[in-house]
């Protein structure tokens, strides 16, 4: 079986070394040819652990990179994996997808199956038919549960794998492609497997929100969230999973998932209640941390404030919607003057937030001097692991800022430590 994967980014990438490895051929395209020279190189774009070995073992033998469409052409099954961002008021913006699906239209054999992996919403798949301009051609859809920062081993263990199809020849094509995997297969029609992603993301955005919020309560009302979190979490009906409070969510995902659930639902004719406030609530979160921040120390020109984390999840590079870039603007606003670092996302913040009022330091220890708090706004291990009791005296002020809530604030405050946080 001869497998074509459309968009080399953050999901296309890793459904086609994925696939390299489990024994398939494997032709990836995209438009972008500086991407794909960088591809051919064996060189990935984007960090993400393990891909680059992956690469490096099957570019150029199983795995091919290209930039013309004329090379997926003799392709059983093609995945189409490109970028679906917002439109102005929040909708999915599909152009991308019909775009790749036009292009593929042209040049895919008769009887192939084009399956769609990017977001999108249900309702959407009169529009692919008409992109795709082949009625000869089957088409299905294949949504991605994939985190970044463990995306490949998501790929290699899902909890599940869901599939919408058409007809019952589609579902076994796509079972026999994913015989590799243990988890269990779902098939359904196509716009209920795409309401499966933009519902599994906006009940995990919704969770978080959620324990945001009762965070916020916390902080007005003497509750330690932390305590609160483990307890509840102990409900099995609840569960502690994805229940962590912080300086709110980032990702490309979740703040695009949910608006894009609410204007899919509102466009064929049901207005949802529940949704706009997860989106609410987590614009302000990454204020409020600041606002905690205020409590203990003056944030004004003069200032300096040394941040480890930028990226929004540790294990990338990314800091699309990252809380931490949120955080590090609004402390420029103020004057105050960050120190910061983060183990991979440097370009993605250096374009994100200029080149004033703050610097990117290579060693973690360098962002400390003169500080006169340190912040935490990504878990990466190297961060949760260090020795603070060590840094209590080069910092300006003992005071230590947890924008995941994931250190442990018991053993900094014996330390003698100020911990910030929400409702901590
Ligand atoms: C998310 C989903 O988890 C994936 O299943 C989905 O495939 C993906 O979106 C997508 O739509 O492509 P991702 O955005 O990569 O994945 O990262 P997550 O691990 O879900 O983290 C999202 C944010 O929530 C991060 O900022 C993280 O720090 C935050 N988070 C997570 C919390 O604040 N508390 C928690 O308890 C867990």
């Amino acid at each position: 079986m001869k497998i074509a994967v459309v968009g080399a980014g953050y999901v296309g990438l890793v459904q086609a070394v994925g696939l390299a490895d489990v024994g398939y051929e494997v032709v990836c395209i995209d438009i972008d040819t500086e991407r794909v020279n960088l591809l051919k190189g064996r060189r990935a774009p984007i960090y993400e652990p393990g891909l680059e070995e992956l690469l490096e073992r099957y570019t150029g033998k199983s795995l091919q990179f290209t930039d013309e469409y004329s090379d997926i052409a003799d392709a059983d099954v093609i995945f189409v994996c490109v970028q679906t961002p917002a439109t102005e008021d929040g909708a999915c913006d599909i152009s991308v997808v019909e775009r790749a699906l036009r292009d593929v239209g042209v040049v895919v054999r008769e009887d192939a199956l084009v399956v769609v992996k990017s977001s999108t919403p249900p309702g959407t798949l009169v529009d692919f038919e008409r992109a795709l301009g082949r009625p000869d051609v089957r088409i299905a859809v294949n949504p991605e549960f994939l985190r970044e920062g463990t995306s490949l081993k998501d790929f290699f263990q899902p909890d599940r794998t869901v599939v919408g199809v058409k007809t019952h020849r589609d579902e076994l094509e796509l079972r026999e492609l994913y015989h590799f995997l243990k988890a269990p297969f779902l098939a359904m029609n196509i716009p209920s497997a795409q309401l499966v992603k933009y519902a599994s993301n906006t009940m995990l955005a919704l969770r978080l929100s959620y324990i945001n919020e009762i965070a916020n309560i916390s902080a007005v009302t003497g509750a330690h969230i932390k305590d609160v979190e483990q307890a509840i979490g102990m409900d099995p009906r609840i569960g502690s999973a994805f229940l962590r409070s912080g300086a709110g969510f980032g990702g490309s995902c979740f703040p695009k998932d949910v608006l894009a659930l609410q204007r899919a639902g509102e466009k064929a004719g049901y207005r949802a209640r529940l949704i706009s406030p997860i989106i609410d609530i987590n614009v302000e979160q990454p204020l409020r941390f600041v606002g905690e921040l205020e409590k203990v120390m003056r944030l004004e020109a003069g200032v300096r404030v040394a941040v480890w984390g930028l990226a929004f999840n540790k294990g990338t590079d990314d800091v699309r919607q990252s809380p931490a870039i949120r955080i590090v603007q609004e402390l420029i606003k103020r004057g105050v003057y960050v120190m910061a670092h983060d183990p991979k996302a440097e370009v993605g913040a250096r374009k994100e937030l200029g080149d004033s009022g703050w610097s990117f330091v290579a060693r973690k220890e360098d962002a400390l001097e003169g500080a006169e708090a340190l912040l935490v706004l990504t878990e990466w291990p190297e961060y949760i692991e260090a020795d603070y009791g060590s840094m209590r005296d080069v910092l300006v002020r003992p005071i230590i800022g947890d924008g995941k809530h994931a250190l442990n604030h018991w053993a900094l405050r014996r330390q003698g430590f100020t911990v910030i946080g929400i409702g901590l």
